[in-house]
């Protein structure tokens, strides 16, 4: 049997995606129509972008899932018109390009490399940089991408925790959690790295209070979402010197508009939402593995917890 897979995200993904997802699928032995334009009522799987046009699952009556391309699912799983099971972004690209840029970034401030990459010909000023040993990283969220990136951490030899909603055992992380680990793990937290997923409960995580619990000085890294911090909270944190310097890869309006006081802070890095871009060679293989799990009547991979908004 065929099933019909509509591919549903900005018109200029199709041409990646339609090879990749035809042969990751055929891989996985399923004889698939794919298309970005076919007839709702014959849609058995929607791979989804929560910015493409399709904002009305109603008429998807008989869809099996939407296989989000996107690890964060803040703008798609309120709709209230999606009543099937969502799955989440989960892949071996995105992991990797998180840990890369988190690593890559953390490495950058903790062995001061602007001093030497921005300093006049002639200065020879030869400070010895730390060593990772001495710096404590604290990853608010171990979930996917967090848990790999405290691993991947703590092997380059940071003294690595990591907060989290459930308790959690990862070799080599220190693990708080709920809301009374939040406390002790920002207290400890020369590097604080958010990759908590945008719920209500999640916003404004870092606010005027918990800024406040860290070491003077502190590092922030945000790829995770907008959201997460109190912008103004932290530019007052920046301005008085409890925090160090702080690289943001995510804003709760994107792009970030132009007169963002963030665009010329001396002590703010922005980087345009690249920190782990879904690339289809490898999200092709997690999507077609789920089209294989609801053919086989297996349960789905990655599946989003509506109640708990991620
Ligand atoms: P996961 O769902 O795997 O992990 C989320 C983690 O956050 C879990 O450990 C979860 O706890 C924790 N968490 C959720 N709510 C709370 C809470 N209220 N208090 C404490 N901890 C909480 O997500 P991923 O790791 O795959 O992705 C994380 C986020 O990264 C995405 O939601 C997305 O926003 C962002 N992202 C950004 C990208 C970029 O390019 N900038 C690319 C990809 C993702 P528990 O384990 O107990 O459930
Ligand atoms: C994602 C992202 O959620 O790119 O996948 O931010």
């Amino acid at each position: 049997m065929t099933v019909n897979v509509l591919f549903a995200a900005q018109d200029d993904r199709w041409p990646d995606y339609e090879e990749s997802l035809r042969s990751a699928i055929a891989d996985v032995g399923i004889d698939a129509h794919l298309g970005a334009d076919l007839p709702a009522d014959q849609v058995d799987y929607i791979v989804y972008a929560p910015n493409s046009d399709l904002q009305d699952f109603a008429p998807y009556t008989r869809a099996k899932a939407v296989l989000n391309l996107w690890a964060g699912v803040e703008a798609v799983v309120g709709n209230p018109t999606l009543h099937l099971p969502l799955a989440r972004m989960v892949d071996e690209g995105l992991t990797q390009g998180m840990i890369e840029w988190v690593t890559g970034h953390i490495l950058r401030l903790h062995l001061g490399m602007d001093a030497h990459i921005n300093a006049a010909p002639g200065t020879w000023d030869p400070v010895p940089p730390p060593l990772a040993f001495d710096a404590r990283v604290t990853i608010l969220g171990l979930g996917e991408l967090g848990a790999a990136c405290a691993t991947a951490l703590s092997r380059f030899g940071f003294d690595v925790a990591g907060w989290s909603r459930s308790p959690k055992q990862i070799e080599g992380i220190t693990c708080y959690s709920g809301s009374d680990g939040l406390d002790a793990a920002l207290q400890r937290a020369d590097f604080c790295v958010l990759l908590l997923p945008s719920t209500e409960q999640t916003e404004n995580t870092l606010n005027v209070r918990t800024l406040a619990l860290m070491p003077k000085g502190a590092r922030i890294l945000n790829p995770g979402r907008g959201p997460l911090i109190d912008d103004d909270a932290l530019l007052a944190a920046r301005d008085a010197g409890q925090i160090g310097h702080a690289t943001l890869d995510v804003f709760r309006i994107e792009p970030l508009p132009r007169d963002h006081p963030y665009w010329t802070h001396p002590k703010v890095t922005v980087t345009p939402h690249v920190a782990a871009e879904t690339r289809a060679v490898y999200s092709s293989k997690t999507i077609a593995e789920n089209i294989r799990r609801g053919e086989a009547g297996e349960p789905f991979l990655y599946l989003v917890d509506r109640t708990a908004g991620y």
